[in-house]
Parts: structure tokens; C-alpha cells; sequence
């Protein structure tokens, strides 16, 4: 394990240290890992092209590090802990030895299967265990894995199967979450009608059992392919920075991007973060309430957990089933000592009322964690108080899918904390806030705009198939650095508080969505001549999706229109970006250069409409008191 930071006064020095000699801090916390070769060079790097190399030349496999080496001193402690949608279920577990072999398996199969190094493995699957597994197997064998959250639609699955060329599909049969048993194949099936000619093969893991519909010589099941597979697969010797794997993400602009990770880097810094964040001990059980399809759970359900040797639950169900004390029952069940989940959840289960949570016995639980969105103190303070009973620490966690992992937060018990602030950098960690100019803000009790200024070693490296993308979007607003999107606060301790995307990025129940993307997909509607898409606050989700819809003709039945435009949104996205307001206009304020003003678009869906600054330079300002007046507040 890595040497973990145990005191503030402790983590002051070891941030010093990390910042004024990052190589050689980076490379002692490298050199706790298993390469195959050592890399010439701890970092290359500058931000103009971007072009960012850590540990260069040196070789090595991830999984050789997830599992391989945890052979001898931890064969037989559980790795993964599977908790089953249905809580009366036996839980699964993997031991490392058992999921060294399993990976295996599956690892010989994409072979078998003509997948190799460099090909793209798309995965479109519900939280079981086989994710975990498939994700590694492509890591072993050098396959790039992109894994694509399973409540995306078929057309949102077949834009990203067709933006990285993917080779493979893997996926279940069915998903079971809540009362609900979700057909994942018929989506894969029907993304791939629309024209995934790279598309060789679909692997199909038995979840639930159900109707299917098997296409021959394309579509093949895993139990046919895996099971019968040797459970020993030479690791291919991997760059440290080839390519990992590919995430999808939505920004301001365009079509969603795919962020790109690589081997090395991410492998040490995931780790260390989790190490150090989580304050795992050994033995401990550690619970992470995310998705795969994010980067929450690839950093830190499968990468940075097996890294550090822990036992990471994987847990396949929703919050509010069977009720609303899902969550506790289970800390109770499995004795859970670290628990990581989103503000949206924290206040969908507050709402839900204490005695959900008052009935369970938490006192295994040592350590809260809290990533996605920036969370309130209303939903601190009941995490703290009900869940925590005020002896654990909060763990705010900042970060991002091109970030990695961790980079501001708190470190177990060894940082001060404060309700809705993450906190102090990790070790390693530059950030700096600047302000519109370009001009950096210094000293404390000042507000800017989130930048990095220097490189750490789970930073994305390119959007896949489109760099100058990826320079644009993060390298270009600010000379060296690296931008964020968001907003913060440096407080008077030299805090960070997040406040929030300064860019056309909303954040719903913690899941980045990007204006334009809504727009477009309500833009398919064939009666819809324009639309504008802002977020405005919303209690349990954070923020809302607030639709601004220009119609050709008159429409009838409003309600009926609305849910039309909603069912386009979830067939062009999926639920997760279902508008929640939808107000039908006969304009949107424009710039004279035909730019649309979402300023004002923002407060009036926020319910402020007291002061919209000067409309008067508006090519339109007489609709902004109709916009006003029909506001859906
Ligand atoms: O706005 C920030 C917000 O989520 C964005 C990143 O979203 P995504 O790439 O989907 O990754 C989410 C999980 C790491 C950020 O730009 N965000 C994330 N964590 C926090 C946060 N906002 C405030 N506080 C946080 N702890």
C-alpha cells in the first residue's frame, strides 16, 4: 500500500513536496507498482498542443497490478462484493483468485474472437459483475473498453459505437433494476441497425433470461464463449501510454466526446486517490454507489479499489427498492466502512423521511464520500448527522471524466471540513482560479474561474479521433493551463468551494448533459422550429432541464405535445435527459448577431424575473415579457 497521508500537518508537507518536485513524487508513488519495464522519464509534457506523457517508455498491464499481484498476499479475500437488485438474494463474491481467473476466461474469448490490441470494445451492460469482468479482460489483452451507461438510447449507443470504430459489443440479456427487468439487447440491437458496420461481434451475457433474439454469426453468448476458456491469459505488455480506454462525456458543444485515458498514469494515480481519499484500511469494505458507465466507477468501483487490493462492492439495483432504506441495509448487511454516492441521492432519501435510515445499525461506517455535483449543506448536515452520526468524516470530492480521478477533496479525517466546500488539492494537484483576462486571482476569499496549471498523471490526453477538439475545449481559454468549465470559490482558508459549469454544461442528478445535445434531440420534432435548453434549480436533482420551444403552427393539445417532445428526447438520448419544463414560445431573446441570450433564459426559469439587466439591445426584447408571463414557475 501507499504510504497514506495521516495528519493535515502531514498532508501540508506531502503537498509541498508534491508540487515542488512533482517527478519525484509521482515516480516514488510509481514505483510501488509492478511494470515491466521502469519507465526513462517521469513526464513530458506541454499544454499548447496538448501533448502530456507520464512515466515514459515505461511497460506494463494494469490488471497484472489489479490482480496478478495481489495473488500471493491476498489470493482469497473477496475483491468484488456483489449486491443483487433483489435484497433477499445471496450476494456474489469474487475473490481476487476467482476474478484473476474469470478475467481470464473472458480475456482468452475476446481473443478467441479475433480482439486484440487497440480494438475498441464497446459495453453496454447493467451493474453485475461481468462489467467489472469484460473491462478487465479488454485491459488484459490490450482491448480499449468504452463503456457506454446502459439508460443511454439505441441512438445514443450507435453515435458512440460509431465514433470509436468499436469492434465488439458486450452486453446482457436484460436489466433488473427495482421492479423493473429492462431489455438491454433489444437497444443493441436496434443501435445496431443503424449502420455499425465496424460491428463484428455482440457477446451477450445471460442476466435475467428472457425472450432474445440472437443473430446468427454476429451474436454470440458468454457462457458459450467464456466458460469454457483457459483461466490463465498472459497480460500483453501495454505503453504506459497506450490507450486504457475511451468515456464518453457531453460538453458545451456538439456531439458528446470521447475522453481518452492511458494505461500508466491513470493506473497510479487512481490508486493513490483512492488509497488516500478513502483512507482504506485493510479489510475494510468499501461501497461506491455509481454506475460503471461513469467515471465515478471506473476510477473507483473496479481501477482504484483492486488496485489498492480492497474489497469493492458492486451493487446492482436502485436506492428505493425494495424502499427507501436500501442503502442502510445494505451498510448494515455487508458492514460497509467507506460509502460513496451523489447529492441527488443523499436528498432523493432525505425526502424520503429518517426512519429509513434511524432502523439500521451504520456503526461499521467510517468514512462518506460525495462526488458529482456540488452538494448543499441541508444534504451535508442529514449525511453527517443521520448517516454518519457526526463520526464520519465528509468527503467532498471535486473532479471530472477528463480529470480521472480525485483532485479536490478531503482526506478521510485528516482534512478540516466544511459543509458544501471540497476542500484543500490533492497532492499533485495545481489548481488556480482565473478571471475573465486570463489574468490568475491570488490569495484567498476570491472567486474565478477553475483552472490546473500543471500536469497530473490521470488527466485525459486527447477526445478520441479529434484532438484539436480536446485543446479547444480545455487547452485554449487559458494560456498553459488547463481548463476546468466550472466556477469556484477560494475561501478564506484557501478552501475550495464549487459552484458550479460557467459553460452550456448542465449537471441532472449529477450526470453532465450538454444544452445543445438536449436541443438538438427536441429539434427532431417535426414541428419544432427552434429550442433553447437551460437548467435551473431543482431540489432533489440538482438542477432541471428547462426547454424553450418555438412551434410551426398551433398546437391543439399542449400536454399532448409535450410528451411527444419528451418522447423524442429519450429516443435521441434517454430518460436522463428528459426536459422537466417544457414552455412554448413564439420567440427567444437574440443578440443582434442572432445569438440567443440564455441569461436571461437562466433566471427566468429559475423563477427570478426581478431584474433581466438591459433587454434593450435585444433584436427582440418584446418577447421577452411574453416569455415572462408564461413562465412554468
Ligand atoms: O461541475 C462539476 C461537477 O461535475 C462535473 C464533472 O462531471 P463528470 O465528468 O460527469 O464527472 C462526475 C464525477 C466525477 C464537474 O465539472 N462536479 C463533480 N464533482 C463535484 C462537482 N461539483 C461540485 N462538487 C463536487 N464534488
Amino acid at each position: 500500500m501507499t504510504q497514506q497521508i495521516k495528519s493535515f500537518d502531514d498532508y501540508k508537507a506531502v503537498y509541498q513536496k508534491s508540487v515542488e518536485d512533482p517527478e519525484g513524487f509521482w515516480a516514488e508513488q510509481a514505483s510501488t507498482f509492478t511494470w515491466r519495464k521502469q519507465w526513462d522519464k517521469v513526464l513530458d509534457w506541454n499544454f499548447t498542443e496538448p501533448n502530456v506523457n507520464w512515466f515514459v517508455g515505461g511497460k506494463l498491464n494494469i490488471t497484472e497490478n489489479c490482480l496478478d499481484r495481489h495473488l500471493e498476499t491476498r489470493g482469497d479475500q473477496v475483491a468484488i462484493l456483489f449486491e443483487p437488485n433483489d435484497a433477499d438474494a445471496e450476494n456474489i463474491t469474487y475473490t481476487y483468485k476467482e476474478l484473476h481467473a474469470e478475467v481470464c476466461k473472458a480475456a482468452n474469448a475476446l481473443k478467441a474472437n479475433g480482439i486484440g490490441k487497440g480494438d475498441r470494445v464497446c459495453f453496454y451492460m447493467p451493474m453485475v459483475p461481468e462489467l467489472a469482468i469484460g473491462v478487465l479482460a479488454c485491459a488484459r489483452i490490450g482491448a480499449i473498453h468504452s463503456v457506454v451507461f446502459a439508460g443511454f438510447s439505441a441512438q445514443a449507443l450507435a453515435d458512440r459505437i460509431k465514433d470509436a470504430t468499436c469492434k465488439a459489443v458486450i452486453c446482457s440479456d436484460y436489466n433488473s433494476r427495482g421492479t423493473k427487468n429492462i431489455p438491454v439487447k433489444k437497444v443493441v440491437d436496434d443501435a445496431l441497425s443503424m449502420d455499425c458496420d465496424s460491428i463484428e461481434m455482440v457477446l451477450v451475457h445471460k442476466n435475467t433470461g428472457g425472450e432474445l433474439n440472437m443473430v446468427s454469426g454476429r451474436d454470440k453468448w458468454w457462457h458459450d464463449e467464456v466458460d469454457g476458456q483457459s483461466t490463465a491469459c498472459e497480460a500483453e505488455e501495454m505503453d504506459s501510454e497506450d490507450m486504457l480506454f475511451i468515456l464518453y462525456t457531453s460538453g458545451s458543444t456538439g456531439k458528446p466526446k470521447g475522453v481518452v485515458h492511458t494505461c500508466g498514469g491513470y493506473m497510479v494515480y487512481t490508486k493513490y486517490s483512492f488509497e488516500n481519499v478513502f483512507q482504506y484500511q485493510e479489510g475494510d469494505i468499501y461501497w461506491c454507489t455509481a454506475d460503471i458507465g461513469w467515471i465515478t466507477g471506473h476510477s473507483y468501483i473496479v481501477y482504484g479499489p483492486l488496485l489498492a487490493g480492497a474489497t469493492t462492492v458492486m451493487f446492482e439495483g436502485v436506492p428505493t427498492y425494495p424502499d427507501a432504506g436500501r442503502f442502510w441495509q445494505t451498510c448494515e448487511k455487508l458492514k460497509v466502512n467507506q460509502f460513496y454516492t451523489a447529492p441527488t441521492a443523499i436528498r432523493a432519501l432525505m425526502a424520503q423521511g429518517d426512519q429509513h435510515v434511524t432502523k439500521y445499525d451504520l456503526s461499521s461506517l467510517k468514512v462518506l464520500g460525495s462526488v458529482g455535483e456540488p452538494i448543499n449543506e441541508e444534504a451535508w448536515e442529514w449525511y453527517h448527522e443521520l448517516v454518519g452520526k457526526k463520526n464520519c468524516p465528509i468527503v467532498d470530492t471535486w473532479w471530472q471524466t477528463e480529470t480521472g480521478g480525485i483532485m479536490i477533496g478531503g482526506l478521510g479525517e485528516h482534512s478540516p471540513m466544511k459543509p458544501a466546500h471540497a476542500g484543500y488539492p490533492l497532492p499533485g494537484i495545481q489548481p488556480c482560479l482565473m478571471d475573465a483576462d486570463g489574468k490568475e486571482l491570488e490569495g484567498n476569499d476570491i472567486e474565478g474561474l477553475l483552472c490546473v496549471k500543471y500536469p497530473w498523471p490521470s488527466m485525459l490526453r486527447t477526445t478520441y479521433g479529434d484532438h484539436e477538439r480536446c485543446r479547444q475545449t480545455y487547452f485554449s481559454a487559458f494560456e498553459n493551463l488547463y481548463f476546468t468549465g466550472d466556477g469556484a470559490r477560494r475561501d478564506k482558508d484557501g478552501m475550495y468551494r464549487i459552484i458550479g459549469r460557467v459553460d452550456d454544461v448542465i449537471n441532472v442528478s449529477g450526470h453532465r448533459m450538454g444544452t445543445a445535445e438536449v436541443e438538438n434531440a427536441i429539434n427532431e420534432h417535426e414541428l419544432v422550429v427552434e429550442s433553447a435548453v437551460v437548467g435551473y434549480p431543482h431540489d432533489i436533482k440538482g438542477q432541471g432541464i428547462y426547454a424553450y420551444v418555438i412551434v410551426s403552427g398551433d398546437i391543439e393539445d399542449e400536454d399532448a405535445f409535450r410528451k411527444e417532445l419528451i418522447q423524442v428526447v429519450v429516443k435521441e438520448i434517454g430518460p436522463i435527459a428528459k426536459p422537466d419544463k417544457i414552455q412554448i414560445v413564439s420567440g427567444l431573446p437574440k443578440t443582434r448577431s442572432g445569438k440567443i441570450m440564455r441569461r436571461i433564459l437562466r433566471k427566468v426559469a429559475s423563477g427570478d424575473t426581478s431584474n433581466l439587466g438591459d433587454t434593450s439591445t435585444l433584436l427582440n426584447p418584446e418577447v421577452v415579457d411574453e416569455i415572462k408571463d408564461t413562465a412554468l414557475v
